[in-house]
Parts: C-alpha cells; structure tokens; sequence
C-alpha cells in the first residue's frame, strides 16, 4: 500500500519528530554562519489539513498545550503550529516548511534538497517552495545535497526495504537527525517488542558522534513508539531530549516510556562534505573545529527491550 503522510500528520510520531527536529535545526543553523545547506531525503508534503478521522487526535490532539512549557522548540512548536483552539481544520506543518521556519526565525537563508516520490507530494512541494530543489525521486547517498547538508533528516516510510539506505544515509549530514518507527511485533497470543530489530540498534549505535531516543508510547497497535537518531552538539543533544521528555510529559499517552542511548564511539563532527563544499573554505572549517569541541562523548549502552 502506497504510504501517504497527509492522514497521519500531527500523529504521536510527529509530535515527537517535529519537536526534535526544531532543536536540531535550531543548533544547525547556530553553527552556520552562511547559507543552510537542509537535506530531507523523505520529504513529505509541506503541510496537510487536519481532518477529522486524521491520526493527529492521538498525537497533537492529545498535547496539553494549556501549561507553560520550558523547552523553546516546543513552545515555538506550539505558537507556530498549534496555536488555535480546536485543531481540526488547521495545516499541520510538514519537516521541510518546519526547517524553513526555523531558518526564518535565525533570519538564515536556507537552500532545501527535498526527496520524495509521490508526484501528489511533490507538486505541494512546489507549489509552497518554488524556489528550492524538489526531487521526484529516491534520494540517493551520493547526491552531492545529501554530502554537503548542514542538516539531514531522514524520515523513511518504513524500514524493511530502506534499512541499508537508511543505514548509509546516517552517516552524512554534519548535523542528521533520523526518526524509525517501532512497530509492534506479534508473537502467537501477545504483542511485544519491536520489529526494529537488536542488530540495527547496535549498527545505529556504532555510528560515529550517533545518540539516540527511544520512545514508546502504546502498547499496542501498529506503531507503538520511534527511535530518534540524531548527531549534534552537546548542547543540542540536550535540547532534542529536553524536548521530547517535555513534550511525551504533555501528552495524555497510555504508555510514555522514554529512554536516551549515548554513542559508543568517541565523537567527531562530520566533516566529511563534498569537495565543493570543502572548497567554502575556512569558515566552515573554524564552525567545524567548535563543533568538535562541543560535540556529544557518550558511554556505550544497548539497545534492550
Ligand atoms: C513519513 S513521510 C515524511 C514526513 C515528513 N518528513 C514530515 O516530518 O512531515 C515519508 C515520505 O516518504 C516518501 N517516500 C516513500 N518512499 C520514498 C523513497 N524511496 N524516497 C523518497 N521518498 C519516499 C513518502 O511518499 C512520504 O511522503
């Protein structure tokens, strides 16, 4: 079945994503000092009408936005996004107009490489971002935007045939922010596990300067929770999971199981861009060397359910 992102806007996966995403950007863009090079290689359209039968009633629907927050990105979030009454009917953002608002709001020009083969996804793509690079394609790692983004998400539909890519893609981006989905794995007579299976939280784990978040939020059903990965500086690791611990403690979830995994291998900032890129010269290499000095340094730990 052909995924299609618009009735699941808002739901508990983007609650989740959609904060951390504003952190990691938010800390991207402070260490650009030129034009923020944004990478989305699962774009999804850029925004989607919330409906009535949506998904987003389980996920934004169920945020309670009356209480003062202390994470900025979540209170951005909510200003920017959830800032009505009743939410139905509303436009609930996708990643890339998020990136954008989030440039706009440091006041940095952006240049975006967005991804997705949906022709529905990629004709409100360009007709919200004329002027940026809207591919009808699957991304491919060596595109040259994929090697040389300040920032990389990567947000795949599933992970059954994408794993090797996905795998691949996270080593790019000198800041990368994934977000998998958990789905329950049925066993005769119970629910229990994932069906992300042990061996890819250890290949994520082993990626160089890679933390990760676990959230689960259902004990059953389909998907039942996301890892987020995510490669960024100390300071913006901790405001990716101040983010998402403040905002699953906003939701009226059934289950809100949140656990942060640190990176196994010592931390370096990913300086591996694209020649062209390598040519912007000193600059960016000076953005590099702080990111280096800030960069998260993590024990190692497993991935267990
Ligand atoms: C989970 S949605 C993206 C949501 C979006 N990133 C957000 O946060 O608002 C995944 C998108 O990936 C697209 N997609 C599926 N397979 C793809 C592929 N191989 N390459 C690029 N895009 C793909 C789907 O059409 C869908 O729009």
């Amino acid at each position: 079945m052909t995924y299609d992102h618009r009735t699941k806007a808002g739901n508990q996966g983007d609650v989740v994503k959609h904060v951390a995403l504003l952190a990691a950007a938010r800390h991207a863009l402070d260490g650009t000092r030129s034009t923020f090079r944004y990478a989305d290689a699962y774009a999804g359209p850029a925004g989607s009408l919330l409906l009535p039968s949506g998904k987003w009633a389980s996920g934004v629907g169920k945020v309670n936005r009356s209480v003062e927050v202390h994470s900025v990105d979540i209170a951005n979030w909510i200003r920017w996004y959830l800032a009505r009454p009743q939410l139905v009917g509303s436009r609930y953002p996708g990643s890339s107009l998020i990136v954008s608002d989030a440039a706009a709001e440091a006041r940095t020009p952006i240049t975006m490489t967005l991804w997705d083969i949906s022709p529905d996804v990629v004709a409100d793509l360009r007709g919200v971002f004329p002027n940026q690079d809207v591919r009808h394609s699957s991304v491919n790692e060596s595109a040259e935007a994929i090697r040389s983004a300040d920032l990389l998400f990567i947000d795949p539909p599933a992970l059954a045939d994408q794993w090797a890519l996905v795998l691949s893609l996270m080593a790019h981006g000198r800041y990368m922010l994934a977000w998998l989905p958990i789905n329950a794995a049925v066993t005769p007579g119970s629910v229990k596990g994932s069906s992300l299976a042990e061996s890819q939280f250890q290949q994520v784990s082993a990626l160089p300067s890679v933390s990760s978040t676990r959230v689960l939020w259902a004990y059953g059903g389909r998907t039942i929770g996301c890892l987020l990965a995510y490669r960024s500086t100390e300071k913006g690791v901790a405001s990716i999971r101040a983010a998402v611990d403040e905002v699953v403690g906003l939701c009226s979830w059934t289950r809100k199981d949140v656990e942060h995994f640190d990176s196994r291998v010592s931390p370096s900032p990913n300086t591996r861009l694209h020649p062209t890129a390598a040519a912007a010269g000193e600059r960016r290499r000076q953005a590099d060397r702080r990111d280096k000095e800030n960069i998260c340094l993590i024990s190692s730990e497993s991935f267990l359910f």
